[in-house]
C-alpha cells in the first residue's frame, strides 16, 4: 500500500470534540508523530508506532514524518486544537518546500480540529460574534516589536482579540506588557476572558473587567479573549454570558 500523511487536529481536549475524519486517520495509521503531550492523547494499539518529541523540533519532526510516508507508512502528525493554527501543518509544508522533489507528490491531507480559541469562546458565550483577530503572544518565532504593532493596530481597528500562548515561565513579561498596552488604550470595563484547559477536567473560565486583569491569571494552558468596544456581559446567577453583537451601530 502507498504511504500517506495526515496532519490532524485533536481538538482542545475532550474526546467527543475529535472529528470523525481525525478518528478514522488515527485508526488507519501505522505511525503517530508529534509533541509528547499530544502523542500521549492517542490510544496505543497493536501495530501502531508512537514517535513523541520535544516542542522545539518541529521541522525535524516534519521531515521524519515525510520520510516515513515516502517509505510507504501511513503517518498522522498530531497537533492540539487545529493543526493549521500555530501548529504543525505550516511546519510540515515548510519542510516540503525545502525538501526533496518527491515529497511534493505525497498524499498529504490536513484534517482540521476545533481550535482552542473557538472552544474557549463557546464556553464564555459568543465573544467572537463580530470581527476578531487571533495573535500568538509568544516571541519565540517573531520579534516582540511585531507582536506589539499587531496588538496596537488590533485595538485601533476595534477587533475582539484572542491570544494564544499568552504567558510562559520563561517569558512572563510579554503578557504583562500586553495588559499594560490594553489598559492604556481600552476602557477599564472591557471584558477579558481567561479560559484555562478548556474542555478538560481542569477547565477554569474567569471573566473580569480589564482593570482587574492580572498577568498571573494566564499560563500556557490559557486562551485569553479580550472583547471589542461592543462586547457585552449578561449577568446572571450562573457564570455570566459574554457576547459581541452581530451588528456595529455607526
Ligand atoms: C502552540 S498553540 C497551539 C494551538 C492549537 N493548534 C489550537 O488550534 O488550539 C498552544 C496554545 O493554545 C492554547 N490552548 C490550547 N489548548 C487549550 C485549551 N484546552 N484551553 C485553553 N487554551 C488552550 C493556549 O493558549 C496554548 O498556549
Amino acid at each position: 500500500m502507498s504511504g500517506w500523511l495526515v496532519i490532524a487536529g485533536l481538538g482542545p481536549g475532550r474526546d467527543d470534540l475529535i472529528t470523525p475524519e481525525v478518528s478514522k486517520a488515527l485508526a488507519e495509521a501505522t505511525d503517530i508523530v508529534g509533541y509528547i503531550p499530544y502523542v500521549a492523547r492517542v490510544k496505543q494499539r497493536a501495530g501502531l508506532e508512537l514517535h513523541a518529541s520535544d516542542n522545539r523540533v518541529e521541522i525535524d519532526r516534519s521531515r521524519h514524518a515525510l520520510e516515513m510516508a515516502a517509505a510507504g507508512r501511513r503517518v498522522v502528525v498530531v497537533s492540539s486544537g487545529d493543526p493549521g493554527v500555530f501548529a504543525m501543518a505550516a511546519a510540515v509544508f515548510e519542510a516540503v518546500e525545502a525538501g526533496p522533489a518527491l515529497w511534493r507528490d505525497l498524499e498529504i491531507t490536513v484534517a482540521p480540529g476545533i481550535t482552542a480559541m473557538l472552544a474557549a469562546a463557546a464556553q464564555a458565550g459568543a465573544p467572537l460574534g463580530h470581527d476578531f483577530c487571533a495573535i500568538n503572544l509568544s516571541d519565540n518565532l517573531k520579534p516582540w516589536a511585531v507582536i506589539e504593532k499587531r496588538l496596537r493596530l488590533a485595538v485601533e481597528a476595534d477587533f475582539a482579540m484572542a491570544f494564544y500562548n499568552p504567558r510562559s515561565k520563561s517569558r512572563p513579561e510579554g503578557f504583562a506588557k500586553t495588559l499594560d498596552i490594553l489598559k492604556a488604550t481600552c476602557g477599564d470595563a472591557r471584558p477579558v476572558i481567561f479560559a484555562r484547559a478548556v474542555t478538560t477536567p481542569e477547565e477554569e473560565i474567569r471573566v473580569v473587567p480589564l482593570a482587574e486583569a492580572q498577568p498571573d491569571m494566564a499560563d500556557m494552558r490559557t486562551m485569553v479573549i479580550v472583547g471589542s468596544s461592543s462586547t457585552r456581559i449578561i449577568e446572571r446567577e450562573r457564570a455570566p454570558i459574554v457576547y459581541t453583537p452581530r451588528s456595529v451601530t455607526p
